[in-house]
């Protein structure tokens, strides 16, 4: 029941243009050096999702043992969890090369060709945003997953011709953050789907550890817990806050990471204590200040905070809903008592029933 947009939104950080908030989880300018950098290359050293970890390594192991290419992997979930990482470290594992392309740079069957018949043995394919590639593209690419082989058509019209190709077996890694976007076929064709979850706290400060010690930056354990505590459960948001930390820490300290360094650097940047930036406080204000709690629709909503209202639905409410504060209910949204007591307000008596089953991400 997915609808699909005409025009792919744009991302977070070009909606917020030169204010891009620290807190988005998608990359922005400046992040990607770092982020290679800190890229763990082995599947031991990749933190968290233990479900997804064990499964993998049984897929690697089993295929290894049996001399083939393992099946066709697909990772899914929310941005910065680490899905390109875990595509590095399935080559790595497999001590084969990756190939890296992503869904919008292949507009044509023929961009994918090229790739395809580029491929040695072995070689894993990582295709990322999977759910942008062009629709003959897909299909070209059932028939190479499948038989690994494609069909060219060369020529139009009565004249055009369609030539196999031979392609050599390899493993097709596809990421995604939208796996509803994708279409069956293509879905069915992967042999094991990887599903990304948000990580603990405890995990993120695992993370960070490491992190902090790949950078050199010297912290306390109770300053990247609380960085940790903030970072909405992902990876790459930790990361930059952590840098944004190391900023404050050099010039307005000595360079260590305390716990007071930490809450002082976060506060200049916005970020309170549950993670929540400027937009998203503003959200949850006007919800209980100008509409009682809700429900309110969120068109209304986003007038209120002056945004566009698909800047509210996709780029704030995901974390509110997540961390227990918003509802999404057929009349509207509504504020839970988590919510106003996070504003410091005393909740009205009937907000306190939304959230009690609503879990939240923090342990
Ligand atoms: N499990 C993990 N362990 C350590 N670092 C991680 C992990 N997952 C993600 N990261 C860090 O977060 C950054 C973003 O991860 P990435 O793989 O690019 O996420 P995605 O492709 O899902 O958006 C990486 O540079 C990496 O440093
Ligand atoms: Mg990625």
């Amino acid at each position: 029941m997915t609808e699909e947009p005409a025009t792919e939104p744009a991302t977070e950080f070009d909606r917020f243009g030169a204010e891009a908030t620290p807190l988005s989880a998608v990359a922005q300018t400046g992040d990607r050096e770092v982020e290679t950098a800190l890229r763990p290359r082995k599947l031991a050293d990749f933190v968290g999702q233990p479900r997804v970890r064990e499964q993998l390594h049984l897929v690697l192991e089993s295929a290894r043992k049996r001399g083939v290419p393992p099946d066709h992997v697909l990772l899914s979930g929310p941005p910065g969890l680490g899905k390109t990482s875990l595509a590095m470290i399935i080559a790595a594992e497999l001590d084969a090369a990756i190939r890296i392309t992503s869904g919008p740079a292949l507009e044509r069957a023929g961009d994918l060709a090229a790739m395809l018949s580029n491929l040695a043995e072995g070689d894993v394919l990582f295709i990322d945003e999977i759910h942008r590639i062009a629709r003959p593209a897909e299909e070209m690419l059932y028939l190479a997953m499948e038989d690994f082989r494609v069909d060219v058509v060369v020529g139009k019209g009565p004249g055009a011709t369609s030539i196999p190709l031979e392609i050599a077996p390899f493993t097709l890694v596809g990421a995604t953050t939208r796996s509803g976007a994708l279409t069956g076929p293509l879905r069915d064709r992967f042999g094991f789907t990887g599903q990304m979850e948000f990580y603990s706290a405890a995990e993120l400060e695992q993370v960070l550890r490491r992190s902090a010690a790949i950078l050199g930056i010297e912290a306390d354990g109770d300053g990247l817990s609380e960085v940790a505590r903030r970072s909405r459960g992902t990876p790459r948001i930790a990361n930059r806050l952590l840098r944004r930390v190391r900023d404050y820490a050099e010039v307005r300290a000595d360079g260590r990471a305390t716990l007071e360094v930490v809450r002082s650097a976060l506060r200049v940047y916005d970020v309170d204590e549950l993670g929540l930036d400027r937009l998203d406080r503003a959200v949850l204000g006007a919800l209980v200040r100008s509409f009682g709690g809700g429900p309110v629709g969120v068109a209304t909503l986003a007038v209120a905070v002056g945004e566009e209202a698909a800047t509210v639905e996709e780029v704030c409410e995901p974390y509110l809903v997540r961390a227990g504060m918003l509802a999404r209910t057929p009349r509207g949204r509504v504020a839970t008592a988590a919510a106003w007591e996070h504003l410091g307000l005393r909740p009205p008596a009937e907000a306190g029933g939304v959230d009690a089953a609503t879990p939240t991400l923090f342990d």
